[in-house]
């Protein structure tokens, strides 16, 4: 890139949020998202209307974004654009449409990796980790423990071997009947429940390695449930407050104490002073709290995306490719969509 060229376009379409931002310097100058609603009555994301929803979307958003920023497009200096992982027809649209827009203005275009936005979301904050640090990426589809050696170096301590955290908020809000996305459902219902109440099981919390594992804790609730007929009947919930904000707040706090318990002891074993939790469920009420406390307690710094950044956006997705591309890269035309993509 050459110097002064730092006007970002970036484009986030994995999964069912249509996203656009404008970074300059490193600095959001404007983060438009639109969360598709289409899928609530379906209990969680259906592929092809999220493809279909960001077509009709894409255009209108981006204009938005430019509108915000107080930018036409004269102005912009690249485009990055998401290509992985995520859902192949709804990653298309946005990987697509950035690159096309890239080559009709003869701009450079770099293709960035879902997740490595989501660990430089921290980044669109003032105060920004030191390397190396630990992040904790929790979102719907990932919960990856990740140490950050230098920009853009990663090393994976670990991941979930089943379920990711944000897959298991929205299973076990399923089975209560209280709505899609679950996580922040539960995260509202619990602040009323007791999170004692029930002892469901945190796997693997003390184990030697770094993985997570929430399927026997989904198991759990799920048994739970239908030994006291509780599950949800034609979508809405059988268990009523207080029991219902009981079971929320049980089933929180078990997630809650394994992610954080790993962390913990990863900061502690890599002698790291500086850890960011980012993605979806880094918005959880409990778990930022939780977090924070184990912080001061053990000399941490603790860093969280502010909410709007926690949740799937392309702000975090243009900072990344603006890194790459001062790292000289740039990314061909022929880049396609990967669904799988992983960070290391
Ligand atoms: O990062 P994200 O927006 O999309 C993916 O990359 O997957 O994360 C979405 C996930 C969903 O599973 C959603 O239930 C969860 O993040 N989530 C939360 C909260 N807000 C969103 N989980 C727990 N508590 C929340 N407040
Ligand atoms: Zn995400």
């Amino acid at each position: 890139m050459k110097p002064g060229m730092n006007k970002i376009l970036g484009i986030e379409t994995s999964c069912d949020e249509t996203s656009v931002a404008i970074l300059s310097e490193g600095r959001v100058c404007a983060n438009i998202i639109t969360s598709q609603i289409v899928h609530k009555e379906y209990g969680g994301v259906v592929p092809e209307l999220a493809s279909r929803a960001h077509v009709k979307m894409i255009v209108p958003i981006m204009n938005a974004a430019l509108a915000q920023a107080g930018f036409s497009l004269k102005d912009i200096d690249a485009i990055a654009a998401v290509y992985g992982p995520g859902l192949v027809g709804a990653l298309l649209v946005g990987l697509n449409y950035g690159k096309a827009l890239a080559w009709s203005r003869q701009l450079p275009f770099i293709g960035v990796n879902h997740m490595e936005g989501h660990v430089y979301s921290i980044f669109l904050e003032d105060e920004k980790p030191e390397y190396p640090f630990i992040c904790l990426t929790v979102s719907g589809g990932h919960t990856d423990l990740i140490y950050v050696k230098e920009p853009l170096t990663y090393e994976l301590l670990g991941r979930t071997r089943d379920d990711a955290a944000g897959e298991a908020f929205d299973k076990v809000a399923k089975m209560l009947g209280i709505g899609y996305p679950g996580g922040p459902e539960i995260d509202k219902l619990a602040r009323t429940g007791n999170p004692d109440a029930i002892n469901f099981p945190r796997s693997y919390a003390q184990a030697e390695h770094y993985d997570f594992s929430f399927s026997g804790l989904k198991t759990a609730v799920l048994y739970y449930l239908r030994d006291r007929n509780l599950l949800a009947r034609d979508g809405a919930p059988v268990a009523q407050s207080p029991e219902l904000n009981d079971i929320c707040a049980s089933f929180q706090q078990a997630v809650v104490d394994t992610l954080v318990e790993k962390t913990r002891r990863a900061a502690t074993d890599y002698d790291v002073k500086h850890v960011a939790i980012v993605g979806g469920v880094s918005a959880n009420s409990r778990l930022r709290e939780v977090f924070t406390s184990m912080a001061s307690r053990n000399n941490i710094h603790v860093y969280f995306p502010r909410l709007e950044y926690c949740t799937d956006n392309a702000a975090m997705a243009a900072y990344a490719g603006w890194l790459r591309l001062l790292n000289g890269e740039t990314s061909p035309a022929s880049l396609a969509a990967v669904p799988n993509l992983n960070i290391v």
